[in-house]
């Protein structure tokens, strides 16, 4: 086996007879893959339980608080599920409508949590019924600490009646928070939480954020299937690029059922260029990030609706390896991104941060591609460009990515 195939980590899943497996190939490095590297790479079986099957690409969805903040209700919540199927962005496979702060006003006196009876009025098993008739999935948000980050009840010293109530309320996603947690340490109270949920026996995606403080990617893995690795995203450049480097060196922590979480999405809220928000959509893509929309689904611009919904695109986040791509090359503000690809194929995001527009350029060899000859795609266009003899090379423009999908000749579909 070559050095620079035991040198990297990836996992494949498929499934054989009903059993979920898995294999790894495991090791530190830096290495990309290369198709002559993955067929000879050590296979290790894992069996992954049910839990781990529930995420096993990148969960995608739509949740309140980057538009709405505490700005929910019912109707709100109804209307979106409703543009989620209407505006196309179900059938690209956004699945989840997630409630985050704000739902909760109290505890009744036997310690039950009480949804906010004015803007919830017909309950929340009413609103996640009615979610999932549209055939979507339904979620909730709630705190490891005393109060929620917005001071609303948090479920510190009840997660096992919360975890019930959510089962019975046909909850399907739970994100955690980490607000008032004095005193708590953050494995051991997202394990009591994962422990509670499982013990009411629903299915439920499990997405932690504690902001990165406490490393969950180091033993969050089997506790959730996502982890926040940052503080909040905002809608501007600079809170896109900021979190963007803090995901260099997390890449071998994600995998099938469980993924680095970089924050939700701003595309569409207003505050970046249209250049902007493709290149945040697309490095989250190449992230394999969760893909939680964060805008106003009923009123999305056409540019907004083309951003989330770029099949081309969506289908490297979702791709079935689940490997999170790597920054391959940064000089000055501009950068090479890649990602393999299920099929022996890389995405290749050419990034420019900088202020004007710039030729980046990438060779085969760089790519730890063997072949000489590569097919590129570009995956924004939705165009096959050519046939490559050693690299590519593209004008960029500034805030902007040129992604494509390079395909070694050699690769046999
Ligand atoms: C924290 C989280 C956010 C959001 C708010 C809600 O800041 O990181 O994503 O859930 O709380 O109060």
């Amino acid at each position: 086996m070559a050095k620079e195939c035991r040198r990297r980590t990836a996992m494949r899943v498929f499934a054989a007879g009903g059993v979920i497996l898995a294999w790894m190939a495991v090791g530190a490095g830096t290495a990309l893959v290369s198709s002559s590297c993955r067929d000879k790479e050590m296979r290790r079986h894992v069996k992954l339980n049910d839990f781990d099957a529930l995420a096993l690409k990148p969960p995608m969805g739509w949740n309140s608080w980057n538009r709405f903040g505490c700005a929910v209700d019912e109707q709100l919540v109804r209307s979106m599920a409703e543009a989620m199927v209407r505006s196309g962005m179900a059938a690209a496979g956004y699945e989840y409508v997630v409630i985050d702060d704000c739902w909760q006003t109290a505890r009744d006196a036997e310690g039950n949590i009480v949804a906010d009876p004015e803007r919830f009025p017909s309950g929340i098993k009413a609103l996640a019924d009615y979610v999932h008739s549209l055939g979507l999935k339904f979620g909730l948000y709630s705190c490891a600490g005393d109060k929620t980050c917005e001071g609303r009840p948090g479920s510190r010293g009840f997660e096992e009646p919360d975890a019930r109530r959510y089962a019975a309320w046909g909850v399907d996603y739970l994100k955690y928070d980490w607000c008032h947690t004095e005193g708590l340490q953050a494995e051991p109270a997202y394990r009591k939480m994962r422990a509670a949920l499982e013990a009411a026996g629903r299915p439920v995606v499990f997405s932690i954020c504690e902001w990165g403080r406490s490393k969950p990617w180091l033993w969050a893995r089997g506790v959730g299937h996502l982890w926040r690795t940052t503080g909040d995203i905002k809608d501007n450049w600079e809170s896109v690029v900021k979190i963007l480097d803090l995901q260099v060196g997390l890449e071998d922590y994600a995998g099938p059922g469980g993924w680095n979480d970089p924050d939700m999405l701003e595309v569409g809220n207003g505050g970046m260029t249209a250049d902007e928000y493709r290149a945040h959509f697309s490095l989250w893509c190449l992230l394999a990030a969760p893909l939680m929309a964060g805008n106003d689904l009923r009123t999305m611009s056409r540019e907004t609706t083309f951003i989330l919904t770029n099949s081309d695109v969506i289908a490297v986040n979702q791709d079935a390896l689940g490997v999170q791509g790597r920054r391959i090359r940064k000089e000055g503000g501009l950068e090479v991104w890649a990602k393999p690809l299920a099929d022996g194929a890389l995405a290749v995001a050419l990034f420019n941060r900088g202020q004007v527009k710039e030729r980046i350029s990438v060779s085969w060899p760089e790519l730890g591609v063997e072949t000489s000859t590569c097919f590129v795609r570009d995956l924004w266009r939705k165009r096959d460009v050519g046939r490559f003899l050693s690299g590519f090379a593209a004008d960029v423009p500034s805030h902007a990515v040129v992604l494509v999908k390079v395909k070694p000749s050699n690769i046999i579909d």
